[in-house]
This record gives C-alpha cells, structure tokens and sequence, in this order.
C-alpha cells in the first residue's frame, strides 16, 4: 500500500519538475538549493534531504544543556537501535565521539552552540561552542545552533548565525538555524515563529528548525529556506503522528524530532511510523496502526 503510495507522489512530482531540471539532478537539489552553491554544500544537504525531497533527522543533542534527562541517559542505547531508520542524526561532538559508532554511515548535523543550562540564569545567552573545522574533522554533513529571537540575546544569537554561515560558506557546509524558545513553549504561534523562520533563512540559514504551530503553512510560506520541525515536548504517539503528517502537508520537509520518538516506549516502532508519514505519506490512521502492529501495543 506504502509502496504504491509512494510510487504515485514521485511520479506526480517527477511529471511536474522534470521538464525544468537538467536530466542529472535529482529534483530536491534543484528545487532546494540556492543557485551558485557549490558542489560540496549540494552534496551535503543531498545527504540529508532525500531523493523525494524529505528527511527525517534525529535530535538526541538536548544533553547539551538539560544534562541526561530522560531516556538519552546512556546516548549510545538510545542512539544505536535508531541509526537504521534516519537519513541524518543531530548531535553535540560529545555524543557524536563517544557514543556512535565510527563505522556508522548515518549523517551528522554538529550542534555547535551552547553555553547555559537549564539551571542557569538564561537559556538565550549562547554561543558558538564548536569550530568549523571541528565539524569537519568528524565528517559531519551540517552544522546546527540556536536563535533566540525577542530575547536579550537575540542580537548576540543572529550574530553567532551570521558568523556561522560566513564561515560555513567557505567550505561549503549547511547550517541549521534552530529558533528555540527555551523555557517560553507559549511563544509558539504562527505570527512569532514567521519572524524566527524567516529572520534565520535572511541571515543565510540553509535550513531552518521550528515548531509546529496552527497556521504553519504561514511560517513555510514566509521562509524561503527548507524547514524540519521539533517534537517539542512527549506526546501521545498518535498526537506525535499528527503533528509531523500537519508539517508535512503544511509544506515542512521533514522533522528533526527527539523527545516524540526516544521518550516512546517503543522507540524503535516509533521512528518507522514517523518515517512512514515523512516519506510514504502515510495517514495518520495509517501510520498508528503501523506503529501498533511494529510494538506489538
Ligand atoms: C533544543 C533542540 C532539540 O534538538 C529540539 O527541541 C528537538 O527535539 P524535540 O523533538 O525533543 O523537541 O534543538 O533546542
């Protein structure tokens, strides 16, 4: 049923693009990369957006200032029985060296900010924690930080964004803008995350992180770059399913979830139905029943 599904949206994507697009690109790299971006940056973001234009990434960096919460205690048990279900894993260098195998061939987006905890004074105040060189020494396909529009440290944040892509454009690696909210989950409308999505693809975002929210085709409209959204906080995995089928229809190329997939009790179960919905197109009806038969629940 997938299959054909799947079949039948490439086709009718394919009938749309191919008379634009020079025979040898696949129709993502034309569609989603700037004209002028070099080889090098194409061949990256291909390695995390897929073929048929979507991508689901791993977030599993939240240790970086939550510490080990729940269910990322031990990184390499949540990470490893994951690895086969994601086009590209989300992470800090600490978790990336210590605890995923180095014969993985799964992507890498490097977290490479941080700085206050969450029993620190203020989320916002971050900064570029991890060099560029950094990222390419462990042979990472992008680089990822935080903007923290409306706070105090919203200029010092858009700044760390602007170095970031002026260093990243040198050596032809991605960047993804991640427009956190810290511990103000209520900011997550449709008007707020606009301003977000779109000041980081201004700034020189490749790709953009955010939250789901009511309105969303809104904030995919008025940002120019591609968007992954975040799980946010544990949901009911049928409320998860919903969440990342609304982005995807809204016009999200894909989730870079965490919390909705590691803090299931079926973890496993749960990436297949989420990468179901991403890219099968899957129903959210369809999708549950499928993590139901994979969990055995
Ligand atoms: C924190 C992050 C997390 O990676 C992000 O929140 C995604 O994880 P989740 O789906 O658990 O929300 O960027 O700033």
């Amino acid at each position: 049923m997938a299959a054909g599904r799947k079949a039948s949206r490439s086709a009718r994507r394919s009938a749309v693009t191919e008379p634009k697009l020079t025979p040898s690109l696949p129709a993502h790299d034309a569609a989603m990369i700037a004209p002028g971006s070099g080889w090098g940056l194409r061949n990256r973001m291909a390695r995390i957006v897929q073929p048929d234009g979507r991508s689901v990434m791993l977030a599993v960096d939240h240790g970086y200032f939550l510490g080990p919460t729940s269910r990322l205690e031990v990184p390499r048990r949540t990470v490893e029985p994951l690895l086969p279900f994601i086009d590209s894993l989300m992470c800090t260098r600490g978790v990336l060296r210590t605890s995923v195998p180095a014969v993985s061939t799964t992507s890498v987006v490097l977290r490479v900010s941080g700085g206050p905890s969450i029993v620190g004074p203020n989320l916002a105040n971050e900064h570029i924690t991890t060099t560029m060189r950094e990222a390419l020494r462990l042979n990472c396909v992008g680089v990822g930080m935080s903007i923290f529009v409306g706070t105090a440290h919203e200029s010092q944040t858009v700044r760390n964004l602007g170095e970031l892509v002026n260093e990243a454009e040198d050596i032809g690696m991605p960047v993804l803008a991640i427009t956190a909210v810290g511990k103000e989950l209520e900011k997550r409308d449709a008007r707020y995350l606009s301003l977000c999505c779109r000041l980081a693809a201004e700034i020189g975002a490749h790709m953009v992180k955010t939250y789901y929210c009511e309105d969303f085709e809104k904030v995919v409209e008025g940002c120019p770059a591609p968007i992954w959204v975040a799980g946010g906080p544990k949901l009911d995995e049928a409320e998860a399913l919903e969440l990342t089928y609304n982005s995807i229809q809204a016009g999200a190329v894909g989730v870079d979830m965490g919390r909705n997939i590691w803090q299931s009790e079926h973890p496993v179960a749960m990436v297949q139905a989420v990468r179901a919905v991403v890219h099968e197109d899957y129903t959210v009806k369809e999708a549950f029943a499928f993590f139901s038969e994979l969990s055995g629940r």
